[in-house]
């Protein structure tokens, strides 16, 4: 085995500090996104603890970090709640502001923008899609 076998790839998730890391960017990106007139009214019906852990998986996510979540698939959990692409959008333009603030590398932010385009479809209401 060369000394290059034995180095295992390191995730976004992993490079940021892991889980540390990603509860700090998480006290950040609730602070802007319920702070937006335009999205806070998703998580009025959901409590405290269900909207950290929703940004704390969402983040997980992106990032590429273990996934714990084994509930419902983004679709199922997402289609309900009608969100059009405007504030799919939005909640990226947060995120990214967030990753940035807290000085995470340019390479990695691109990557998260990668898979927020990726997952999008199943996050924004099927009915809201243009030409849909
Ligand atoms: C990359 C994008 C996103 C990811 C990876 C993501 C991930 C998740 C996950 C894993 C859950 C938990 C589902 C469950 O436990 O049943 C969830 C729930 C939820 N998400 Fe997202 N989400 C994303 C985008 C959004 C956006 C853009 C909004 C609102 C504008 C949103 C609002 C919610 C709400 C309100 C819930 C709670 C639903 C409920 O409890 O009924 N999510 N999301």
């Amino acid at each position: 085995m060369t000394v290059t076998d034995e180095i295992a790839p390191v995730s976004h998730y992993e490079r940021i500090g892991g889980a540390n890391s990603v509860k700090a960017a998480v006290e950040l990106f609730y602070d802007k996104v319920l702070a937006d007139p335009e999205l806070v009214g998703y998580f009025t019906d959901v409590d405290m603890v269900g909207q950290r852990r929703h940004l704390a998986l969402m983040l997980t996510v992106v990032l590429g970090g273990p996934n714990e979540y084994a509930g419902r698939g983004l679709a199922e959990a997402h289609q309900p709640l009608n969100i059009p692409l405007e504030h799919y959008v939005k909640v990226g333009e947060h995120l990214t502001a967030t990753l940035t603030e807290l000085g995470v590398p340019a390479d990695i932010i691109a990557d998260v923008q990668t898979v927020l385009g990726q997952v999008q479809d199943q996050v924004v209401a099927t009915g809201n899609r243009p030409g849909a």
